[in-house]
């Protein structure tokens, strides 16, 4: 038995006119008519409804919600904590054709039937434009389930290499004792669906809460799972106040793993909550974690201008900023900056587009809420007041939806306080070098940050590059030369970063699969 071959699902275009624009448009106009929902919990197949209720706003429009949805109590946890582990053991014996089949399947609804509702939910839900839905909530999130399989496969297949003559040796991939706790961001419906789906694909069994500004769009994921065949209980919905249902699933003796996105802050805070509880669990749990970024390009001198300025605007500004893999600081050699890539930069900044996703013509949309708003201004006028130069934007206005420009920042001080912490929005700061110093701002740029997730050599000599990825060893983990620091394509570039940024488990790769897995050696005498 061989799954079919894989490949990554194929980007459409959008274009005025064309079918599938005309369909995005018609769920989205569908949703608009329809919102708000009312989502509930879901505990073993069936809905909960605490009559504990929370709202998702719309941000781009903050007086409407795109839905309602219940909030797990201490009693529907615990409900979701025991009929996972009772749903255990028949789904982890399941063939694993079986289990392959409905993921393949679940792919497959997210790329077809489902794909522009799935879509308008997180256009309207979580901010997106239509080609920024497209690569997440489409093909991104049928690329983790189908290459899961694929993935999986090839763990499976790992076997001993030598065998004693009269017996046999054998590798068996346990799912994990217990329960692992999935606890998914906002940004990406698709690592909404891969946080749960990628330890319930082995045999785990999951309890997943999502997060409370993707709630509907993570509601439809998981209907989606369900619809392909994942059975009742098998990965329970549980949205509820963060604190609350993660620490009780956290204390529990059968917690197995914690599969997180999310901040720095929160993960090491979990962390520490595990490390307390480590005498009361029958097994180590396993912490995978993938925990925000400062994400850097430097531009060498000899960089091609062009390609160098499109590929930083591409970084930064799209999704407002908000992919864990944005851009945020750049580091310019000064020729090129004062030879054409300033121009350009702010020409081509100057031309985007701020507004509602129903516009197509809009390259950024809101930011995700009141919180970010406040939070990514107050970063722009810290920023003003070390002296930094505000070279295009660097306003926001929040009378209707959270919408900030695109803000350029220009400061001589590399350690300002922009170039360091983690902002989450649409804000780039820049640092001009000697051209002469671009060995020394390579060591600038790894020490300037806690963070190692992603960052981008533009350079056509060679020995730049080489120069570069060696200086910046443990600053990223994911490099990419000439090409912006976002957009990892599952199966292509295994995606995460190691110091603050996280685990580096590598999404979209067979590693994340060998931590959701507890290995047993067989030695069978003959
Ligand atoms: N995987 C996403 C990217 O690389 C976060 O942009």
């Amino acid at each position: 038995f061989k799954t079919p071959a894989v490949e990554n699902e194929p980007m459409r275009s959008y274009s005025p006119g064309s079918a599938e624009r005309n369909a995005l448009e018609a769920a989205l106009v569908q949703m608009e008519q329809e919102l708000p929902f009312e989502v509930p919990i879901i505990v073993n197949g069936k809905p909960v409804k605490t009559g504990k209720v929370a709202k998702q706003p719309i941000p781009q429009d903050h007086a409407r919600h795109l839905c309602t949805y219940h909030e797990a109590d201490p009693a529907t946890v615990s409900a979701a904590i025991e009929g996972a582990l009772a749903a255990k053991s028949s789904w982890e014996s399941m063939p694993w054709p079986d289990r392959a089949a409905i993921f393949l399947k679940a792919a497959d609804l997210v790329s077809g039937k489902y794909r522009y509702k799935l879509m308008a939910a997180t256009m309207l839900g979580q901010g997106k434009n239509a080609w920024q839905a497209e690569i997440d909530a489409a093909a991104e999130l049928a690329d983790f389930f189908r290459f899961g399989v694929k993935f999986v496969e090839d763990l499976y297949a790992q076997q001993p290499v030598k065998n004693s003559k009269g017996a046999w040796n054998r590798v068996e991939y346990r799912a994990l004792e217990g329960f692992v706790l999935a606890v998914s961001p906002f940004n990406f419906t698709a690592i909404g669906g891969n946080l749960p789906g990628a330890p319930a694909l082995v045999g785990n069994v999951v309890v997943w809460k999502p997060s409370p500004a993707a709630t509907y769009s993570n509601y439809l994921v998981y209907q989606i799972l369900q619809e392909a065949g994942v059975p009742p209980g098998v990965i329970q919905f549980v949205p509820g106040p963060p604190p609350e249902v993660v620490a009780q699933a956290i204390e529990h003796p059968l917690f197995a793993a914690l599969h997180f996105t999310g901040s720095t802050f929160i993960f090491k805070k979990l962390w520490k909550d595990i490390a307390s509880n480590i005498d009361n669990y029958r097994s180590y749990p396993r912490i995978v974690g993938e925990t925000g970024g400062k994400n850097f390009h430097v531009v060498h001198e000899s960089a091609e201008v062009n390609n160098a300025v499109f590929q930083t605007v591409r970084g930064a500004f799209e999704y407002q900023g908000q992919k864990c893999s944005a851009l945020s600081r750049l580091y310019v050699s000064s020729s090129v900056w004062n030879n054409g890539f300033k121009d350009k930069l702010l020409q081509e900044v100057a031309k985007i587009k701020v507004g509602p996703c129903q516009d197509f013509t809009n390259f950024m949309g809101p930011v995700i809420g009141r919180p970010a708003f406040d939070k990514i201004t107050g970063y722009i006028q810290k920023a003003k007041d070390a002296g930094a130069e505000v070279l295009v934007g660097g306003s926001g206005d929040d009378s209707k939806g959270y919408f900030i420009q695109p803000t350029v920042l220009l400061s001589k001080d590399p350690k300002m306080v922009t170039f360091v912490e983690e902002i989450f929005g649409p804000v780039l700061s820049v640092y001009v070098f000697e051209d002469k110093d671009y060995e020394q701002t390579l060591e600038l740029i790894d020490a300037t940050t806690q963070y190692g997730l992603t960052g981008a050599i533009f350079a056509s000599d060679r020995s730049a590059l080489v120069l570069g990825t060696n200086k910046l060893r443990n600053a990223a983990g994911n490099v990419y030369y000439n090409e912006k620091c976002t957009g990892a394509v599952v199966g292509q570039q295994p995606f995460g970063g190691g110091r603050a940024s996280g685990t580096n488990d590598k999404a979209g790769s067979i590693s994340i699969f060998y931590r959701f897995v507890s290995a047993r050696s067989i030695k069978e005498n003959f």
